[in-house]
């Protein structure tokens, strides 16, 4: 980290207490929160065996709560058994079957809104369409799909007859979509003829079609739900209608209760080598987390609608659209389109127009609606919320202060949730009603979450002023369980570092005198661009494989409004373009990564050189190469480079 994000974070003194109005309503006021967190400090596992006893609907309660045994391979509520659809659905069917679940508004307009008996109805019919094509427990679903209630429904039939489900975000190119499913040895590929996104149209099926053209040996059956209208090429005895698979299936199916470390689901995230992760989820824990910290980060009450912004391709969506917010009963807004779409309005007048008291978004995407001006949501009537919500990478102060002011009008707590794919749910974040907040801070852990600041060595840094390495110390009910197929990976990426004592979260963070905790950005090589996780090695990979590409290092720099950007330094083989003829290749590559990739990938700068500069052991100078990105100053011993004209050519001069 440098010392001028710590010195600007620390600059930011602002305190906002908690609006009293708000707390004497709150589900967690402060007398509650020293009770939890003098029950998690007493008895760690006795605390999370009360919550998930009090929380969860268990088909058969567990004896033990947490099982250390083969540390740091935990297991939670190990002898239980439970089925997430049956929590998310039929715990609600009794007292309030006619509550709105979904309401839903495609990127054109049209609005939809499912009630908990449709939806319970629905996520039947296709669960005993997987079941009536063999799909049963253990199973792996790859959900390909744009932001619409069947999304949703297509993840709830999986965990109905225990399937494991693994969404790939609909952005992501037909060869990332390839790597998934292959490495998920998924059976059936569920998708849709297309989406709308910023006016145009995103072919889906055909991106499926090239994915299975090229590999997925494993895929059988492609369920294709019709929803952009567009014309698709079905191929028969593999591909199938959604409305033709769910015709004629009864709209009950007895869900499959399984064990509680049964798989959920499996999401794929970048890390810092090549190939991407499979974070695998079981179904108990992950639930209780994901419910519990809808209910205290959120304050959830009966009558909230709550707007969680993020695509169901991001664990975001998993937790905080789909399983925390059913499991508790709420009723949720899904969003198809962009936010600017047609105008940057679009968020504010689904605000107004479903009455939405939640929102929960991303600062990229606030960073972007402040450009268009403060005038823009003071047309809309936003009275209606009472809390908002901020995830996915650390806020900025000026847009924490921007959101609160015209967008909560000065009413609403802000809550910044720090998480992870990998911790399931939020861990560090201020309950709403109880703990004051600062721009810029996710503040303190949630009750149960023993989060701490490490240095190089591992031991605890207590010096406000110093960062580290951000560490969870006991585990968690919704931690990760491994990565799918690699425990070796999930041990050496999270454990290994400081002897399997500590969770390493993989971000750097300092605590200021308060204990609060300010998020600085990622301790690897891997990117937040736009609040989308993206591994540098993963840019690179899809650089070389590009036939006239030899080499390229990829590295971020700062950027307004997506956090970060992508600056790629890439060798040709054979010489150096310049002038129109490197404008023009450039525009080129720029094509290549976002057809490997998909086009949240694509680079925003990228530089020509003759070759990289590398330390003795050849191993690349990265952080020479993000100073220069940065148009920082050098610091590093550039004395062994063996051509030192490459600085030159680095910088753009040569
Ligand atoms: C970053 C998203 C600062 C962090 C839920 C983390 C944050 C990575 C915050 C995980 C926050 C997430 N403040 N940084 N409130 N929330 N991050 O897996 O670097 O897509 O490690 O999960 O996002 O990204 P992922």
């Amino acid at each position: 980290m440098t010392n001028k994000t710590l010195d600007s974070i620390l600059l930011e003194g602002r305190v906002f207490p908690p609006p009293a109005a708000f707390t004497a309503r709150a589900r967690i006021r402060p007398a509650d929160h020293e009770r939890l967190l003098a029950e998690a400090q007493r008895d760690h596992e006795g605390f999370w065996g009360r919550l998930a006893r009090e929380t969860l609907a268990w088909h058969k309660p567990f004896t033990v709560t947490l099982d250390g045994a083969d540390a740091p391979n935990f297991r939670w509520f190990t002898d239980g058994e439970i089925n997430a659809a049956y929590n998310c659905l039929d715990v609600h069917l009794k007292e309030r079957p006619d509550k709105t679940a979904i309401i839903f508004e495609s990127e054109p307009g049209e609005v939809r809104a499912l009630s908990y008996r449709e939806l319970a109805a629905q996520v039947c019919r296709l669960a005993n369409a997987l079941k009536a094509d063999g799909i049963g427990a253990g199973d792996r679903v790859v959900i390909y799909m744009p932001m619409v209630p069947e999304a949703v429904i297509a993840m709830l039939a999986c965990a109905r007859i225990g399937a494991v489900h693994s969404v790939v975000f609909g952005g992501f190119s037909a060869h990332s979509l390839r790597n998934r499913i292959e490495d998920a040895g998924a059976r059936v590929l569920i998708t849709a003829d297309g989406s709308h996104r910023a006016g145009k149209l995103v072919e889906l099926k055909a991106a499926a079609d090239e994915a299975l053209a090229q590999g997925c040996a494993s895929v059988g059956k492609l369920i294709v739900l019709r929803h952009a209208g567009n014309r698709v090429d079905m191929r028969p005895g593999r591909d199938v209608w959604w409305s033709d698979a769910v015709a004629g299936q009864p709209d009950h199916c007895a869900p499959v209760f399984v064990p509680s470390e049964h798989p959920l689901f499996l999401l794929y995230t970048s890390g810092s080598t090549g190939r991407p992760k499979g974070i695998q989820h079981a179904t108990a824990g992950f639930l209780l987390g994901a419910k519990l910290t809808t209910l205290w980060a959120f304050d959830l009450r009966d009558d909230d609608v709550f707007w969680c912004t993020a695509d169901i391709g991001w664990v975001t969506g998993h937790t905080y659209v789909t399983y925390g917010p059913l499991a508790a009963g709420a009723t949720v807004v899904m969003y198809e389109g962009a936010p600017v779409h047609p105008d940057a309005g679009r968020f504010w007048d689904i605000c107004q127009r479903h009455g939405v008291t939640i929102f929960y978004t991303a600062p990229t995407a606030i960073r972007a609606l402040m450009k268009h001006g403060e005038d823009i949501p003071a047309r809309y009537d936003l009275s209606k919320i009472r809390l908002l919500g901020s995830v996915g990478e650390p806020i900025n102060p000026e847009a924490w202060i921007w959101y609160q002011h015209n967008i909560g009008r000065g009413r609403c707590p802000i809550v910044d949730t720090w998480w992870q794919t990998e911790t399931g749910a939020t861990l560090i974040a201020p309950l709403p009603g109880v703990v004051p907040t600062k721009p810029g801070s996710c503040t303190l852990p949630l009750p149960g979450i023993d989060a701490a600041i490490v240095d190089d060595d591992g031991n605890e840094v207590t010096d406000p002023n110093r960062g580290g390495f951000l560490v969870i110390r006991k585990p968690w009910p919704s931690m990760l369980r491994t990565i799918w197929g690699d425990n070796a990976r999930y041990l050496s990426t999270y454990w290994a570092r400081f002897g399997n004592r500590y969770y390493v979260a993989g971000d750097t963070a300092h605590r200021d005198r308060d204990g609060y905790f300010w998020v600085m950005g990622r301790a690897d090589d891997v990117l937040k661009v736009s609040g989308h996780r993206l591994g540098t090695a993963e840019i690179e990979s899809a650089f070389v494989a590009n036939p006239r590409v030899a080499e390229a290092a990829v590295v971020g720099r700062p950027h307004e409004i997506k956090g970060e950007a992508i600056f790629a330094y890439v060798v040709m083989k054979g010489a150096r373009p310049t002038g129109a003829q490197a404008g023009a290749l450039a525009a080129e590559l720029r094509e290549w990564v976002a057809r490997e990739l998909g086009a949240i990938a694509r680079p925003d700068d990228i530089r020509f050189a003759d070759n990289l500069p590398k330390t003795r052991s050849g191993k690349i100078m990265r952080r020479l190469l993000r100073a220069i990105a940065r148009g920082e100053a050098i610091t590093e011993d550039v004395s062994t480079l063996e051509n030192p004209a490459i600085l030159e050519q680095l910088r753009g001069e040569g």
